[in-house]
């Protein structure tokens, strides 16, 4: 049932929802040969959001290289299209946008529908925000129970206008966006990326300066991508934080974006070669942008043998080949101040974390609760059903690794891709098989991953 990434029946933005069917698609994963050869996972999920939205307020052509063909992205295409910008494939992850300008969206006629995105639905609010149109922002049944509240809160401070609310501060959410949107200075409650882009593409709209203060430092594809596109930002490291500045009212100018592969992404295929004995791969053209690779860095710490080859820049990001060889692993403490850097990348550090000998904690996960799931929930219930010894102690997670593990169970996905491609990642390696019990998700931000995986000598049906 796999749609084209772009065809007529996509322009029914009401059609999104189709992947979630009733049926639900188990997959299991089985211990088998060590992993081997060659993979490149797809193009970096926030970057490819990122470019269709700059492409959509710039004016003229973008051309974009290796976006990622996940459903959350499309989505995201789907939007910009809904607002009045030409949004076109010409080839396997090749697209062009043509853009409207900052300012130049058109009132969307049906509600824009994010799927399962968090980060597509946010910054299409901040973006929309910070232009005189009304538009209605709804998601799938995980996404409708994530917090919009935070970011609502300085999209009214800019001028922006909820129209209404879903119980909560949830979605579907109508926003009235600003004419003249008023420039802020803001300091984001959580350490969020999404926070700050949509404040940063609210500002574009704004006379003057916008400002973000972030105490601790997120990823700044954002902020590169402005730049990139001709805006002015000005960025300031403070402590550990940054300070980040928009010149509003720009044109933006179109751009090339080669999309590098998604580190996230890359950490399945990663771990499960540490993880399976005797496997050596290589995961082609990783992003290494230092505000994404704390899994690197932890997986390391942990003892295991990851090195980088042929480091390079593509489209303005450092890139390279990563070669993993099963190794042993040891627990350790990672410390809460890396959690921006791997954010995503818990479910399966925990995966390696269950595998390794020792104790691992992980400190300060406050925001894997809001999640495509609860995430610090589901990662527990993931490897305690496989019989893994976890403890959830306030916003810590404690892994207590013995070097094996049991399997032998059915995860809860959660509607949550992560939680799905992490436990048939841990099924890998563990005594009996394990199953996910609706893989249809993975589709959002790794289409083909199972084939992917399987190329590489993984045992999954
Ligand atoms: C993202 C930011 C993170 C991350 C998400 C992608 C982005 O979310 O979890 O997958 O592209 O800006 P938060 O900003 O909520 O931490």
């Amino acid at each position: 049932m796999t749609r084209p990434p772009w065809g007529a029946k996509d322009d029914r933005i009401s059609s999104r929802c189709s992947m979630h069917t009733a049926t639900a698609s188990p997959m299991t994963a089985t211990r088998g040969k060590p992993l081997r050869g060659r993979a490149r996972v797809p193009g970096d999920k926030s970057i490819s959001h990122r470019a269709l939205i700059l492409g959509a307020l710039a004016v003229g052509r973008t051309r974009i290289s290796r976006l990622l063909e996940g459903e959350d992205v499309l989505n995201t295409g789907r939007a910009m299209r809904a607002l009045g910008a030409r949004v076109e494939r010409t080839g396997a992850g090749q697209w062009q946008v043509d853009g409207v300008g900052v300012g130049g969206f058109g009132q969307p006629a049906a509600a824009l529908d994010f799927g399962n995105s968090g980060t597509g639905c946010r910054l299409v609010m901040g973006a929309a925000a910070g232009c005189p149109i009304a538009a209605t922002f709804d998601g799938d049944a995980s996404l409708r129970k994530r917090p919009m509240r935070r970011v609502l809160d300085p999209l009214e401070r800019m001028g922006a206008q909820a129209l209404s609310v879903a119980e909560g501060g949830r979605l579907p959410i109508r926003l009235q966006g600003a004419r003249d949107p008023i420039p802020i200075v803001y300091e984001p409650p959580a350490a969020s990326a999404q926070l700050k882009s949509a404040v940063l593409l609210a500002g574009l709209g704004a006379p003057g300066a916008t400002t973000v203060f972030e105490k601790e430092a997120t990823r700044d594809h954002t902020e590169r991508m402005l730049l990139h596109f001709g805006a002015e930002v000005a960025v300031e490291t403070v402590g550990d934080g940054r300070r980040i500045t928009v010149t509003g009212r720009p044109e933006l100018r179109p751009a090339e974006v080669m999309v590098p592969a998604d580190p996230s992404s890359a950490a399945f295929p990663m771990v499960a070669a540490l993880i399976v004995p005797n496997s050596s791969i290589v995961i082609e053209g990783v992003m290494t942008n230092p505000l994404r690779t704390g899994l690197f860095d932890t997986l390391i710490e942990m003892g295991a043998s990851i090195e980088t080859l042929d480091t390079r820049t593509e489209g303005g990001e450092d890139v390279a080949d990563l070669r993993v060889h099963a190794s042993a692993l040891t627990g350790v403490e990672v410390p809460a101040f890396r959690a921006p850097s791997m954010i995503d990348e818990y479910p399966v550090l925990a995966i390696a974390a269950a595998c390794a000998r020792g104790t691992t904690v992980m400190r300060g996960l406050k925001e894997l609760r809001v999640k495509e799931s609860d995430r610090l929930a589901a990662t527990a219930a993931m490897l305690r059903v496989n019989g893994v010894d976890v403890e959830i102690q306030g916003d810590d997670l404690l892994v207590h690794g013995c070097g094996r593990v049991p399997g032998g169970s059915s995860v809860v996905t959660h509607m949550d891709h992560r939680i799905a491609m992490s436990a048939l990642v841990l099924g890998l390696a563990t005594d009996r098989p394990v199953q996910a019990d609706d893989i249809d998700i993975v589709a959002t931000s790794f289409p083909g991953f199972a084939d992917l995986m399987r190329s590489l000598g993984a045992n999954l049906v």
